[in-house]
């Protein structure tokens, strides 16, 4: 339960059209342009033109990445001068920390803060009465405190990471929340914001058709470099294939740092992943499309984890997400072996650290100690926390059963 990969395989078709190209000569396996192949261009924009409401020009306004990582780093490089903020919400992915650094910027985090989480009671009740488990506002959202927001920006802030749907949370930030981040913005128009909407597809409301984007608020395109991944579309996260997607001015130093670092992604692979884009939105396995289904997949799994954490013999109190690959689990009433403070080191872990080693070692079932989504500031907010994986099938979750006695 540590990593985010599905334990099921990407779609068939997805696969057989990756094997289609790679076998289709010379020409497909030299380069091709550094912001992508025009054919897996165009097939985007003609995708998200419909999400971001507006023609997207394939040529100017998108960049093939190998992953949204790397859209994410070429981002950042681009945008960042010695000495320049950036600012994300935490608990936030890790990776938006080394890179920050990695361009010589300065990184702030601005915590969400969350309900307190629910009992394993609460849960049994939902459960016994055949309800379905739904996301609560109330119980279950975590919250920005846009007083603290406003006040980590300055004049030196350069980038806003915003990841909506969040990891590790699962929070899907409303219309409303992101006009008032908007709003706020605007009194700091250095601020470009790095919009990471690699979940934009594991949601788990049926009712809402498409999450809220921060690109298509008012004014906010010209300031939004839009990331999204193939990996987590597809659930085949080794994959490395992402893009970025902006207006060109923010598009085309991307396109250079790529030219640089890349020269240009893999033709069959990009390929294959156009071809998966246009057979998406037929009927997949009894659903209407392959989007659907994929999405009732992973609602699964969320449920299935809050099923194995509430008849667990352990005392965890725990959020129902609303989107994502994660449940974050509170242990604070679960008593664990001090001696996991100092395993195997000199050094004193924090209790995060030492529950996960505990749970690891004693229960044999793993999960990330919530320490690790902070900035050093702010670590001992995630100190009773540990993030578990839940995008995996029943047969797993039978092994998780018998882990959580
Ligand atoms: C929030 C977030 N952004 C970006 C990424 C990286 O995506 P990719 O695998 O396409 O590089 C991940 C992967 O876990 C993620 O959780």
């Amino acid at each position: 339960m540590v990593s985010g990969f599905p334990n099921w395989d990407p779609p068939q078709f997805l696969i057989d059209s990756i094997q289609t190209h790679l076998k289709k000569g010379n020409s497909i396996n030299q380069s091709t342009l550094s912001n992508g192949h025009p054919f897996f261009l165009e097939t985007l924009a003609s995708h998200y033109s419909l999400k971001y409401n507006r023609k997207i020009n394939p040529m100017t306004e998108i960049c093939v990445t190998p992953g949204a990582n790397y859209a994410i780093n070429h981002s950042i490089l681009s945008l960042l001068e010695e000495g320049d903020e950036v600012v994300a919400l935490e608990p936030f992915y890790p990776e938006y920390l080394p890179e920050t650094y990695i361009a010589g910027g300065i990184f702030k985090g601005v915590p969400l803060t969350p309900p307190p989480a629910r009992s394993r009671e609460d849960y049994r009740k939902i459960f016994e009465s055949n309800e379905e488990i739904e996301f609560n506002k109330e119980q279950d959202e975590w919250k920005l405190d846009l007083k603290k927001f406003r006040e980590a920006l300055n004049e030196r802030t350069r980038v806003l990471i915003l990841n909506n749907p969040n990891n590790p949370t699962g929070k899907i930030f409303t219309v409303d929340e992101l006009q008032e981040i908007a709003n706020i913005l605007l009194d700091f128009p250095r601020v470009i914001v790095v919009s990471d909407e690699v979940y934009e597809n594991v949601y788990f409301d049926e009712k809402i058709q498409d999450i809220p984007r921060f690109a298509n608020l008012p004014n906010m395109w010209e300031r939004t470099i839009n990331i999204l991944s193939a990996g987590k579309i597809y659930s085949a996260t080794g994959m490395r294939v992402g893009w970025a997607l902006g207006p060109p001015y923010l598009i085309e130093p991307i396109i250079q740092i790529n030219s640089i670092n890349l020269g240009s992604l893999y033709s069959p692979i990009q390929l294959g992943v156009a071809d998966a884009f246009l057979k998406s939105g037929d009927n997949y396995r009894g659903e209407k499309t392959f989007f659907d289904w994929s999405r009732k997949h992973y609602l699964k799994g969320r449920n299935r984890l809050l099923k194995s954490l509430t008849y667990g013999n352990m005392d965890f109190k725990y959020w129902t997400p609303q989107a994502g690959y994660f449940v974050l689990a509170d242990f604070k009433n679960i008593k664990f072996d001090e001696k996991y403070y100092h395993f195997e080191s000199e050094k004193k872990y924090s209790s995060d650290y030492a529950f996960a080693l505990w749970l690891g070692n004693e229960k044999k079932a793993v999960g990330v100690p919530m320490s690790v989504f902070y900035s050093p500031e702010n670590k001992h907010l995630g100190e009773n926390l540990i993030r578990f994986a839940c995008c995996k099938t029943e047969e797993y979750f039978k092994e998780v059963d018998s882990k959580f006695l």
